[in-house]
C-alpha cells in the first residue's frame, strides 16, 4: 500500500524523519534520487537522520558505520542491513509503499 508521507520534495541531501504506521522512516533526496529507510541505526537503537550522507550511504553518527541507501548494504560484515522501502514522487508529493 503505497502511503503519502510529504507534500513536496525534501531538499537535495537532507534526511527527513517521516512516520507511516508506527514505524519510523527517513526520506532523501541524493543526486536527484529518492530514498526511504527504516529511521534506525541496525546497530544500536539511534536515529539515523543524526547522521549525514556520504556518496550514495547513510552514516552513523554514533559509530560511523554506514549503509547504502538503494541496498541497505552495512558497511561492516557482522552488521545487520538497514531496511529500505520503495518510494515514489507523484504530483510532487512524496508516497512510500509499506
Ligand atoms: S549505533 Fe550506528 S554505527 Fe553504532
Amino acid at each position: 500500500m503505497w502511503v503519502k508521507v510529504l507534500e513536496s520534495m525534501p531538499k537535495e541531501g537532507t534526511l527527513v524523519e517521516v512516520t507511516v504506521n508506527g514505524k519510523d522512516l527517513f526520506v532523501t533526496l541524493n543526486n536527484g534520487h529518492l530514498y526511504c529507510a527504516e529511521n534506525r541505526c541496525p546497530h544500536e537503537d539511534i536515529k539515523l537522520t543524526l547522521g549525514c550522507l556520504k556518496g550514495n550511504r547513510v552514516k552513523c553518527s554514533l559509530h560511523g558505520y554506514s549503509f547504502d541507501l538503494e541496498t541497505g548494504d552495512s558497511s561492516e560484515e557482522d552488521i545487520e542491513h538497514m531496511l529500505t522501502y520503495p518510494v515514489k514522487q507523484k504530483n510532487n508529493e512524496i508516497y512510500i509503499e509499506v
